[in-house]
Order: C-alpha cells, then structure tokens, then sequence
C-alpha cells in the first residue's frame, strides 16, 4: 500500500475539555488506513503582528509553517465563538497566510466539521471559515457538510461514540474526503 496521507487536524478550541478536541480525537481513532490524522496545536502561535514579521518571525510560526506546508490535506474541527470563528482559529489562518505569496494554504484540500452543544452545530463558523478559504484557495470539501450539534448525545465521557449514527456519519465524511483529495492530488491528464 502506499504511504497514507498526511493530514492536520486543527481545533479552534484552546479548551481542555473541548468537544471539539474529543470529536477530532474521535475522528483519529476512526481514520481510514489511507489517511493518517494528527492534531496541529495552534495554542502557543502568538496573534499575527507584521511588525514581528518583519524582525524576524517567532519561532511559532516558522515551526507551523514548516508543519503544515508538509501535511496533504487539513481537516478543521471548530466551536462558533459569536456567531463566528474563535479568534485562535483565525489567528492561524492568518499566520499560516504569510509571508504574502508563501501561504501554506493555497491548493490545499480541506473539510470542516464543526462542533457545539447546541442545536446549530456551529454552522455560522462553519460558514465563515469557508469564505477564508475563497482567498486563501483551499479547495473545501463540500459534502457531507458537518454541524454537529448536540455534542454531549455524540460522544462519550470515554470519548468513543455515543451511538452509531455519530459514527457512520463521520466515516462517511472521512471517506468523502479521502476521495476529494486523491481528485485533487490526482495528476492534470496528459495534453
Ligand atoms: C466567547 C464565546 C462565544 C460563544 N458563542 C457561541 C455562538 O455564537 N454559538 C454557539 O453555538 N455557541 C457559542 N458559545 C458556546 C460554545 O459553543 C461552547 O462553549 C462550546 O463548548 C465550545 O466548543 P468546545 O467545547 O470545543 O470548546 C460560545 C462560547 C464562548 C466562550
């Protein structure tokens, strides 16, 4: 078999006990043998100032960018923070945007699962992580879109599955995505 793909996990939440963190461990857990999942903690990256930029970047940034320029593909687990993306989140968006015309992003498969204990299932961040990724030029897996609300019904105090529903629903998704990056990865026909 050849080698699985490189995919970064991103959680927007900085919580410990995050549902978000839990479903993104969940997702690991259940990843298809040609993908393998690992989280990419954007915690330490301090919030993007260009004038740091210009000194010198901080060795946060140059360890993220290293990481994720390698990785094949992103998957985004995220809480709504008002209705909109938590400022880590964004934050390292914007760090792995820059230096301008070396963003990490560009051309990279992504999908978004994002993740509340309310009934939204969070779909405002959901959305507005996916106008980032317009600029940015992020191919965005678009279906099965993922809100998933109710998160304590989803996942355990274990942090396996609740129920089987959870589960095939996220296998269907990694499935989806595995397909959408070997289309996106797959080589232009000959001319
Ligand atoms: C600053 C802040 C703003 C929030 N805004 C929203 C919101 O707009 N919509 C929502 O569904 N939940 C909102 N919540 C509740 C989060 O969905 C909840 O805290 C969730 O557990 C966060 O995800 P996590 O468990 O992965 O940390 C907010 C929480 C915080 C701390």
């Amino acid at each position: 078999m050849s080698q699985p793909r490189d995919i970064a996990v991103i959680v927007g939440s900085l919580r410990k006990a995050s549902w978000n963190r839990k479903m993104a461990h969940a997702l690991i857990a259940l990843a298809p043998p040609a993908l393998k999942l690992e989280i990419v903690e954007i915690g330490a990256l301090p919030l993007y100032n260009p004038d740091e930029e210009d000194a010198g970047p901080p060795a946060a940034y140059t360890a993220f960018r290293e990481r994720m320029h390698r990785v094949d593909g992103v998957i985004f687990a995220t809480p709504e923070y008002n209705r909109s993306v938590p400022a880590p989140l964004k934050n390292a968006i914007d760090v792995g945007s820059r230096p301008y015309g070396k963003s990490v992003w560009s051309g990279k498969p992504a999908a978004v699962i994002s993740v509340s204990p309310g009934a939204l299932g969070a779909y405002g961040a959901n959305h507005q992580l996916r106008q980032c990724f317009v600029f940015l030029d992020m191919p965005v897996l678009q279906q099965p879109e993922a809100y998933l609300g109710h998160a304590d019904k989803m996942i355990d105090a274990s942090g396996g599955f609740a129920n089987d529903a959870t589960r095939d629903f996220l296998t269907k998704f990694l499935g989806a995505f595995e397909a959408w990056i070997r289309k996106q990865r797959a080589a232009p026909p000959a001319a």
